[in-house]
């Protein structure tokens, strides 16, 4: 089904079932630890024997010798992999580094080796056996120091240009009577997802299946396949259950690669998770940045510059945190720059954490537009109000090739943030919230308010499904899309059951095995809107299917309570596949409509701290977030991705970061008792308010993408609230309570 019109009614506006918050259907699953993650699938294959993955204890040169002797004479060995003894391996089209490292080595912790035993304390055992020497070489691990001689990265996810330019920002900037230039600097992060990356690799002959904790099956397949050089239509690939994923998963890791390895070595299926005490090192993370952001304003509150650059570091050929990216788009101002610069560094691979781009980018941004609102003697939501655009400032003009300019303004489809934030302001208590930073006081504690807006695009990428009608009436739904924990099984089988007629108990979802049709996959918060809508797709197939074998007119047909009616007729779903199943595939794929109107989701974040007047620790009080993001498919799904979200942001403001050793080039801190995130005691009442909001530019389905826009701005609404509780302005995070005595 190509979607590039508006949509207009269609059956899943009767919203019988999608916008009802129904309970996950996968949720008994969960909660009895009944559900198979990758790891738990002791069921699948026999004779499973056990991996466990040595890392490289260098950032950078070279192993000299490897000595197997002492590892391979231990109880239980089966076999060792390594870069010697594994044949050729290409690289997955979406992996900075190799995943098995050696000779040469990339980063600390790049897997080097995977020992195969019988027993996973055997394979422990005999890794730490392994006899290594290195020949380390220096490597650039600090991006303060590496930031000077950054250059402008390539365009950012390959198309939208790294360093843009509008008007004269310099001339502007410098005549403006009101000027902000503040520098801000985000930690590294670490997606810190409750189940590690884990894998079992079965061989039959030259056919590969894994079962895997994988966000983008599809991409899993291809990447895999490319490793190992071998056709695709050999690697067969299962992520039905994940336990989290944030971007960590988005891409194949060195879990798969090795399991597989290790089971042809083993000539046995092979077992591998990754240790906790890998994970940041040896997959991906998110990069610290440093931002400079330049306002200029009139003294009425107008934006006349907007400047907005951001430095990051990741491997050589690696990507930039695009932190940048929302300034072009999210306030007016006629005088605009934007520039991402990437220094090369040595740790391990940057990537795609939630939110990547936004929720670093406006951590910064939404500080800066809280300080020129300070510096205007502005509210600083009625300073935000004052500069909103309901086009695109900066469609992506290149400073560097003018060429490709592009000068055009679209619209937004929708641009509700205005709402956002005043409709926010009114239920937070806004107007109660102290002018003056550290005047208000409960007790021991300094409390204050803070606001930032969020902003992320709704991206449009093509899903497909499979759908089959049964003799019970049940609809079978098949795709290779993912639930991470995301809500993905429930809101497909609510589409499924909306427009076929029938009761969600009617309704049986598989997901994530490449052999069912290819999805969008979960990433950028595009999973929602895009799987649901090849489902849609599908389904709307299968009824005309079921039309013709009913031999009614379809235009006069409905689809209700597991029959279709025309005039007064009634024929039951289950009775028209009686002799046969009746099957239909089919998925969503887009025109334009995406250029012609810019998807976008917004919303405004409260939040109220307290601090401690002595010893300086802040608490999180309250929290509220106002989201626009299209028709809201279930609202307690929606609301945990938000609720998960805002969680996620109190994290990257007071805790979260990953501290880099400059000397030996690792991060220190690499298990989750130094790595600190938010827990349960940290995070108060959080409430979650959706705009009434049905968007016909974004697909049939009329939703958009909320879990990324939950986080995005989070930060600095948290780090506003402190700014307000005490008077002590912090740009650099996680504020930790150092930073406020
Ligand atoms: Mo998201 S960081 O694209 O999984």
């Amino acid at each position: 089904m190509k979607f590039d019109t508006p949509a207009t009614t269609n059956p899943v506006d009767a919203l019988k079932i999608i916008g009802q918050p129904v309970d996950r259907i996968d949720g008994p699953l969960k909660v009895t630890g009944t559900a198979p993650y990758a790891c738990d699938r002791h069921d699948v294959v026999d004779n499973q024997a056990h991996g466990y993955v040595v890392g490289a204890a260098i950032a950078k040169g070279r192993i000299t010798a490897m000595d197997l002797a002492a590892a391979k004479a231990a109880p239980g060995v089966l076999a060792i992999v390594t870069a010697e003894n594994a044949g050729t391996l290409a690289k997955g089209r979406r992996n900075t580094a190799a995943l098995l490292g050696g000779p040469a080595i990339q980063h600390y912790h790049q897997a080097i080796a995977l020992v195969v035993a019988e027993t996973f304390e055997q394979a422990r055992d005999a890794a730490h056996r392994l006899q290594v020497a290195y020949a380390p070489a220096k490597g650039a691990f600090d991006l303060e120091a590496a930031k000077a001689s950054a250059p402008i990265a390539k365009p950012i996810y390959g198309q939208d240009p790294a360093a843009t330019a509008v008007g004269e920002f310099d001339v502007a900037f410098a005549r403006a009577p009101v000027q902000l230039d503040a520098t801000y600097r985000t930690a590294d992060e670490s997606h810190s997802m409750m189940e590690p990356h884990g894998t079992i690799a079965a061989w039959d002959g030259d056919q590969l299946t894994v079962w895997t904790s994988n966000q983008m099956v599809g991409w899993a397949v291809d990447d895999l396949a490319r490793t190992l050089g071998m056709p695709r239509e050999k690697v067969h690939v299962m992520s039905p259950f994940i336990g989290g994923g944030f971007g960590g998963k988005l891409f194949l890791r060195a879990d798969v690669v090795l399991a597989a390895l290790g089971a042809r070595a083993a000539k046995r299926p092979v077992k591998v998770s990754l240790p906790r005490a890998l994970m940041p090192n040896n997959t991906t993370h998110r990069s610290a940045t440093i931002q400079r952001i330049r306002i200029g304003a009139t003294s009425d509150g107008t934006i006349t510059a907007i400047g907005h650059e951001c430095w990051s570091g990741d491997l050589a050929g690696g990507k930039p945190e695009a932190a940048a990216m929302q300034t072009r788009a999210l306030y007016a101002g006629e005088h605009r720059m934007t520039e991402h610069r990437l220094a090369v560094l040595d740790l391990a691979e940057a990537n795609a954490m939630r939110a990547p781009g936004e929720a670093p980018g406006l951590a910064a941004l939404e500080i800066a537009m809280d300080e020129m609102a300070e510096k205007l003697g502005m509210d600083p939501i009625a300073f935000r109000v004052h500069n909103d655009t309901q086009v695109v400032p900066d469609n992506g003009q290149s400073s560097t090739d003018d060429a490709k300019a592009d000068t055009s303004h679209p619209p937004f489809s929708k641009r509700p943030l205005v709402e956002c934030l005043q409709d926010g302001a009114k239920r937070f208590g806004w107007d109660k919230r102290a002018m003056k930073p550290g005047s208000a006081r409960d007790g021991r504690w300094l409390v204050g308010m803070g606001v930032a807006a969020a902003f992320r695009d709704n991206l449009l990428t093509k899903s497909a499904a499979r759908v089959r009608l049964d003799r019970r009436g049940v609809i079978t739904v098949e795709t290779d899309m993912t639930d991470i924990g995301t809500g993905s099984y429930t809101i497909i089988g609510q589409t499924a059951a909306e427009v076929m007629g029938v009761g969600l108990d009617q309704v049986v979802v598989r997901l994530a095995d490449s052999r069912f049709p290819v999805s969008c996959g979960s990433g950028g918060q595009w999973g929602g809107n895009n799987a649901t809508s090849g489902v849609y797709a599908a389904c709307m197939k299968l009824r005309e299917a079921v039309l013709k074998q009913a031999g009614f007119d379809g235009r006069e047909a409905t689809f209700a309570e597991g029959a279709v009616h025309s005039g007064d007729r009634r024929v039951t779903l289950a009775s028209l596949a009686d002799g046969r199943d009746l099957v239909a595939e089919d998925g969503i794929e887009y025109g334009d409509l995406d250029k012609r109107y810019r998807q976008s989701t917004f919303g405004a974040h409260f939040v109220e701290v307290g601090v401690d007047a002595a010893t300086g620790e802040t608490r999180v009080r309250r929290m509220l977030a106002v989201c626009a993001c299209g028709r809201i498919l279930n609202p307690k799904t929606a609301r945990s991705q938000v609720i998960g979200a805002m969680t996620m942001g109190v994290g990257a403001a007071l805790m979260e970061s990953l501290v880099v050793d400059r000397r030996a080039g690792y991060f220190a801190n690499h298990d989750l008792a130094s790595y600190e995130i938010p827990v349960h005691a940290d995070i108060p009442h959080q409430e979650v308010v959706f705009l009434d909001e049905t968007d016909p530019m974004s697909s049939p389905m009329k939703a958009k993408g909320v879990a990324e826009l939950g986080i995005c701005g989070v930060a600095a609404a948290v780090a506003n609230a402190i700014y307000n509780a005490t008077g002590v302005r912090v740009r650099d995070y996680p504020i930790t309570l150092d930073k406020l005595l």
